[in-house]
C-alpha cells in the first residue's frame, strides 16, 4: 500500500474525531460570539414585569438548592451529601448560576473574592436571563426606542428569540445528578411552564 493510501484515511479519521470532540454538549450556555454577560440587572431595567416575575420561579433561585442542607430527599436520592456545601463546588456552579467563569457572569470560585466579583455573585446567582436569552452586552443596549426595534438586528447580536430545545440542553441533560433516569427533556412542555420561566407580556410591536 502506498503511504498515501495509509495517509488520507487517517488524516479523514482525525477529522472526524475533530468534529466529534467540538460537538459534544458543553455544559455551559455559551456567550455568543464576543458578547459579555450583563446580569439580569442589565435586563431588568427594560424589561421589568419578565424580571418581577422571574424572580420568583425556581430558575432564580437555583443557587439555593446547592446550599448545605437544601433539598435533603432530593439529594439523598441522587447519592449526594445533604451537608456539603455545593455552592462552592464549580461542577454544580455551571449549570446553577448565569455565565459561571465568563466575563460579566458569576466569578469563578476562589478563597476570597474581591468587591467587583461579590456584586458580579449577587447578580448572576441562579439560572437569569442570558442562561437562556444569551450573554447580552451586545443586544441589550441596542436600542430604548420601540417603533426601531428590529428582531433581525437583536438576534443577529446575540440574542436567542425564539428559544429552542439547544438554549436549554446545555443544563437539561443527563450531566444533571437529580434529573430523571433515563433522562427526558419535553422541551415543549418544559418551555410552557410560565411558573418555571416568567410571565409573558406581549411584544409591543410587530418586528
Ligand atoms: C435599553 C433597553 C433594553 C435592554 C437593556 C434590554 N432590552 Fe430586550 N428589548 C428591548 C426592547 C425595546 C424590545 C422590544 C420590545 C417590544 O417590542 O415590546 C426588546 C425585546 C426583547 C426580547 C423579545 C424579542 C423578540 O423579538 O421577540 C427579548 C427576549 C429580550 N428583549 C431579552 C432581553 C434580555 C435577556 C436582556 C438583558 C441581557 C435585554 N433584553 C435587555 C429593550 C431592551
Ligand atoms: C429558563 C429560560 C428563560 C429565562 C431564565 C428567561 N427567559 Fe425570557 N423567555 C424564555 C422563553 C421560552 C420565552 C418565550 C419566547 C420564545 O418562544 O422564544 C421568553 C420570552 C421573553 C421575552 C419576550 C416577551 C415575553 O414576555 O414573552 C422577553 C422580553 C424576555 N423573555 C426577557 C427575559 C428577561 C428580562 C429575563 C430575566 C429576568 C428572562 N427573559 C429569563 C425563556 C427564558
Ligand atoms: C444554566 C442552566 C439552565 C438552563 C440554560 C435552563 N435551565 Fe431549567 N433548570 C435549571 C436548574 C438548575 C433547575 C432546577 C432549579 C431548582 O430546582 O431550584 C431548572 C428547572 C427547570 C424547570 C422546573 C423543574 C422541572 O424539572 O420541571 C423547568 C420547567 C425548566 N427548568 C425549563 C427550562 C427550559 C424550557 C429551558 C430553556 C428555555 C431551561 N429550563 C434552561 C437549569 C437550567
Ligand atoms: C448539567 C447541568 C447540571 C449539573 C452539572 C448539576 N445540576 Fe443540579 N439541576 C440541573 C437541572 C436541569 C435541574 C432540574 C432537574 C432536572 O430536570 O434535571 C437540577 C436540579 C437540582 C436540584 C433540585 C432537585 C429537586 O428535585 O429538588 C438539586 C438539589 C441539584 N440540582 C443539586 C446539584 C448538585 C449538588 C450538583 C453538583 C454535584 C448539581 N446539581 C449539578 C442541572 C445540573
Amino acid at each position: 500500500m502506498s503511504r498515501r493510501a495509509i495517509l488520507v484515511p487517517l488524516l479523514a479519521l482525525a477529522g472526524v474525531l475533530a468534529v466529534l470532540a467540538f460537538a459534544r454538549p458543553e455544559p455551559v450556555a455559551c456567550a455568543a460570539d464576543g458578547a459579555d454577560f450583563l446580569s439580569q440587572k442589565g435586563c431588568k431595567k427594560c424589561h421589568f414585569k419578565q424580571a418581577k416575575s422571574w424572580k420568583k420561579t425556581v430558575h432564580a433561585k437555583a443557587l439555593d438548592c446547592l446550599k448545605p442542607g437544601a433539598n435533603a430527599e432530593a439529594k439523598t436520592k441522587a447519592g449526594l451529601s445533604v451537608d456539603t456545601d455545593y455552592t462552592k463546588d464549580p461542577k454544580c456552579l455551571k449549570c446553577h448560576v448565569t455565565g459561571y467563569g465568563q466575563t460579566g457572569g458569576y466569578p469563578e470560585v476562589k478563597d476570597a473574592w474581591n468587591e467587583d466579583e461579590q456584586k458580579l455573585a449577587k447578580n448572576n446567582g441562579g439560572v437569569g436571563c442570558e442562561s437562556c436569552h444569551g450573554a447580552g452586552s451586545k443586544y441589550g443596549p441596542y436600542k430604548k426606542d420601540h417603533e426601531e426595534y428590529k428582531r433581525a438586528d437583536v438576534v443577529a447580536l446575540g440574542l436567542a428569540v425564539p428559544v429552542t430545545a439547544d438554549n436549554c440542553t446545555g443544563c437539561h441533560n443527563k450531566n444533571s445528578p437529580t434529573g430523571p433516569k433515563p433522562y427526558v427533556f419535553d422541551f415543549e412542555k418544559m418551555k410552557a411552564n410560565a411558573e418555571a420561566i416568567h410571565a409573558h407580556v406581549p411584544l409591543k410591536h410587530e418586528h
